[in-house]
């Protein structure tokens, strides 16, 4: 109806909107408005406010909310043309006729419908006429059954300018090209659209044709033509719109009931050839990227629509643009899946070339936007700098921020957070330690953690602390007779903060004569170390104190170079333990401000202090006695 916003504007400013409910309910003035118990819902005290002036009502109790049509269509129960009729009738007003231009339309789509019909009629004639023995051939060579043919209403169009024109005499003209079957250019004779094409009835959701897609004979890709594309669709027109249609949507939505699962191909060829391997529920775009419409559409079929693309590049930067598409819209248990085909094969050449139950399983293999979106991003460039990262952050977030749900896109962030994290901040490998006899060669090296060499069943009990502790001892004990490496490595060592006032006590000690030039610098041979700390009244560990540990750096037997390479991986180890959990703490105390990255920054840096345990007690349990 043709009822412009401006009329309506003038309709409510013209009603007094308290005179109008006042009719039934009792108002009280309540300053510039007035109140009553809200006729929505039941109360006593009066939550119910209307506002001459703004012209609406609006209930803080329930809620209910709206402007004097809407009074009589939700208080009175009148329809929406009935409400305005009354309001119009008791202001003065005249309700504009409606529009001539819509009953217009309506019929014009009618005809439109009936002259599509038509020519699908034609073209199927025509495939099984003389004219079409070339195009019957040409499925006969693709495999397409009768039985397929009938079922998708193949047809033929004929290699002619005038010939549909012609077919359909008991149309105007105007009617064959406002449907797309003609072709009319600046004045010329209109001449037919699809000439010498294989035609496919293009139809809506209620099996009415809308539109038609033609594809030429030749057996060959768009790229090798001879100029003409392999595939001609209709234009868009008043009944065929290519961003809300989906080809076979009427035959699939059926079948989807039936299987609780809706595939999306690229191409026409591929929803019949699905069909002929048992798969009905698959439908396609119209050639073009998916758009907003469509995805709506097959998620009103099914929550997780499974859609196919190409391996080829081509193909994955359309899954890309539909994985784009789909994020802002992504609805609590409403998904897309994805299924990346072998490359250069679409699913009728799979079909052909692995049969029917190897498309079956990887329709059963799809991935997710997520997965999707990580695979892209992580692939896009080379990622080995730090710049780099950091722009493969911000792509990751920038996807994530798209997406309009909050909880979706929490959930997605922190899982994109999580994945880069790891990528970005790998645990750091361990350096050179190896354990004395074994993987020497670097082979099979352990990482942190690794159950190989678990930790002596003590050490397990004493825990990570009390292993710290024993490594500690040792590793002031490995500094007495290796002391060169307090003068080199004075900057890290001091950073060690041992727990335990008796060790802390032994290290300043040793900090203070390497600093002072005592020891470290040949003047003093580490032998005399323990004579110097008993000079102060401090005893050096040993023996039980640290656990008999057979690290290299407190054997005899081991050269210098091993021995300090193996004490600077345990300083290192000690003193970097503290700062993970420094960072711990901080980023928990970040987590009323920001939640998400707090809670992901958390769960890498708890990984990461789980691998430190690990190590920790792995090295001291490795040297163990029990070794
Ligand atoms: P494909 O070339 O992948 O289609 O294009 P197909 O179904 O596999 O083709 P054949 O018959 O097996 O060789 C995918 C879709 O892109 C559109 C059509 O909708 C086609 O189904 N298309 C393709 C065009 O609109 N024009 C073209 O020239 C090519
Ligand atoms: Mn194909």
């Amino acid at each position: 109806m043709a009822l412009s916003p401006q009329w309506l504007d003038e309709l409510r400013s013209r009603t007094t909107l308290s005179a109008l409910i006042g009719r039934t309910e009792k108002l009280q003035r309540a300053g510039r408005e007035f109140k009553a118990c809200c006729p929505f819902h039941n109360e006593n005290t009066p939550s119910f406010y209307v506002n001459d002036e703004k012209q609406f009502y609006h209930c803080f109790g329930c809620g209910a909310h709206g402007d004097a049509i809407r009074w009589m269509t939700d208080q009175r129960g009148l329809p929406f043309m009935d409400a305005v009729k009354e309001l119009a009738e008791q202001a003065g007003m005249e309700v504009p006729a409606p529009d001539p231009r819509y009953a217009q339309a309506a019929e014009q789509r009618a005809s439109l419908h009936d002259v599509l019909g038509e020519a699908q009629a034609w073209f199927v004639r025509n495939l099984s006429g003389p004219d079409g023995a070339e195009a019957r051939a040409y499925l006969k060579q693709r495999g397409i059954t009768e039985a397929q043919i009938r079922e998708f209403g193949f047809g033929y169009a004929p290699d002619a300018r005038g010939a549909i024109a012609q077919a359909l005499s008991g149309f105007e003209r105007d009617m064959l090209i406002e449907a797309g079957l003609l072709i009319s250019v600046d004045g010329k004779e209109p001449y037919d659209r699809f000439r010498g094409r294989l035609m496919l009835p293009i139809q809506n959701r209620r099996a009415r044709v809308i539109g038609f897609g033609g594809r030429i004979l030749q057996k060959m890709d768009a790229s090798q033509s001879s100029g003409a594309p392999k595939y001609l669709n209709s234009p868009d027109t008043p009944v065929f719109d290519k961003g809300r249609t989906l080809y076979n949507l009427h035959r699939a939505s059926a079948a989807s009931r039936q299987s609780d699962r809706l595939v999306v191909v690229e191409g026409y060829m591929d929803v019949v050839a699905l069909a002929g391997a048992g798969i009905g529920e698959a439908v396609a775009p119209m050639g073009t990227a998916l758009t907003e419409q469509q995805i709506d559409l097959l998620w009103r079929m099914v929550p997780v629509p499974v859609l196919c693309f190409d391996g080829d590049a081509a193909g994955q930067r359309a899954a890309m643009r539909a994985v784009e598409r789909a994020l802002p819209m992504l609805r609590p248990g409403h998904s897309l899946s994805i299924v990346t085909l072998p490359e250069g094969l679409d699913p009728d050449d799979l079909i052909r070339r692995d049969g029917r139950a190897a498309m079956k399983g990887l329709l059963g293999k799809g991935e997710g936007l997520l997965d999707i979106i990580w695979r892209h991003e992580r692939s896009a460039t080379l990622q080995n700098t730090p710049e780099a990262k950091a722009g493969l952050k911000e792509r990751l977030m920038a996807h994530a921020d798209t997406i309009q749900h909050p909880d979706i896109r929490a959930l997605y962030a922190r899982e994109l957070r999580d994945r880069f994290s790891e990528f970005a901040f790998p645990p750091r490998a361990p350096r050179s330690f190896t354990p004395r006899g074994q993987n020497r060669d670097g082979r099979g090296f352990r990482s942190f953690g690794s159950t190989n060499a678990p930790p002596s069943p003590l050490l397990r009990q004493l825990g990570p602390a009390t292993a710290r502790t024993r490594l500690m001892g040792a590793v002031i004990f490995g500094l007495t007779r290796h002391p060169s490496l307090l003068a080199a490595r004075a900057e890290q060592i001091s950073q060690l903060r041992p727990e335990d006032s008796g060790q802390a006590r032994i290290l300043d000690a040793l900090l203070e004569l390497a600093e002072t030039g005592q020891i470290g610098g040949g003047s003093l041979e580490s032998h005399d170390i323990p004579a110097i700390l008993a000079e102060r009244g401090l005893a050096l560990p040993h023996g039980d104190a640290i656990g008999g540990m057979k690290l290299a750096f407190l054997s005899d037997r081991t050269t210098e170079p091993e021995a300090t390479k193996d004490l600077t991986e345990a300083i290192s180890l000690l003193v970097e333990r503290p700062v993970i959990e420094a960072a711990l703490a901080a980023a928990t105390a970040r987590f009323g401000e920001d939640p998400e990255g707090s809670f992901a920054e958390q769960q890498r840096l708890l990984k990461r202090k789980l691998e430190f345990d690990a190590r920790l007690m792995q090295m001291a349990a490795m040297r163990g006695g029990n070794q």
